[in-house]
């Protein structure tokens, strides 16, 4: 149990980033030509069987599910963030977004080839799946909604209807074993892993 914090010991400060530790997802969308683009994000969310992703209206993905309402949820393990990051400075978008282009930002059709990621074709959905990945979520987009407060970026919620498994983090048969599965995590913009296991909830199952 951490000690009881005093106020004086509490300060207001306006942090640049607020991306408080959530796993990266590796979206993959359709393009155009039929081709799999992929995009490394972290916000999202689950409950049941939708997922949530934040995303912003100036990414080739948000072009890509507004055309084609189907992607996939692939979930990078945290011995994947080197792959990930070798993508973090590209974009399927042309011509890149001039704030993008300002950042750095190159354009990428062929994101497999430059991540070392390998695509494998889905069974519901037409957007390529990430073999690497231990988790995939193959999913269908249900609705699209922009932030009241900042509507270039935009909520899409997803429905999931296939899940592919590494079979090493399954445990008995529909259960992914917390102790196999490491995500990997954004903690303010820093690839961090998970740490030792603390406990668990009376909910768990396993
Ligand atoms: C680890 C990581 C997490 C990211 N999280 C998000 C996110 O949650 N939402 C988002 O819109 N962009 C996020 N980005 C930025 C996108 O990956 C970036 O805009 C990229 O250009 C999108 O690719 P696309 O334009 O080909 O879709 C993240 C980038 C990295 C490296």
């Amino acid at each position: 149990m951490k000690e009881k914090i005093s106020e004086s010991f509490i300060q207001t400060i306006y942090p640049k980033i607020l991306y408080y530790g959530t796993p990266v997802l590796l979206l993959t969308t359709l393009n155009e030509d039929n081709s799999t683009n992929i995009s490394p994000m972290s916000s999202s969310w689950a409950l049941g069987y939708s997922i949530v992703l934040g995303m912003s209206s100036t990414s080739k993905a948000y072009e890509n599910i507004c055309r084609h309402q189907e992607c996939v949820i692939n979930l990078p393990d945290s011995s994947l963030w080197t792959n990930v990051e070798k993508i973090a400075l590209l974009t399927g978008k042309k011509p890149i977004p001039s704030f993008k282009e300002e950042m750095g930002f190159q354009f990428e059709k062929d994101k497999f080839g430059v991540s070392g990621l390998t695509p494998t074709l889905s069974n519901l959905v037409s957007p390529m799946r990430i073999q690497e990945c231990p988790i995939q979520m193959e999913a269908k987009v249900v609705d699209i909604r922009s932030l009241k407060q900042t509507p270039s970026l935009v909520a899409v919620e997803t429905e999931v209807v296939h899940v592919h498994v590494h079979s090493d983090i399954i445990l008995r048969d529909n259960y992914i074993d917390p102790s196999k599965w490491s995500p990997l995590i954004y903690n303010f913009r820093h690839y961090f892993g998970l740490g030792e296991e603390l406990g668990k909830t009376s909910r768990s199952e396993t």
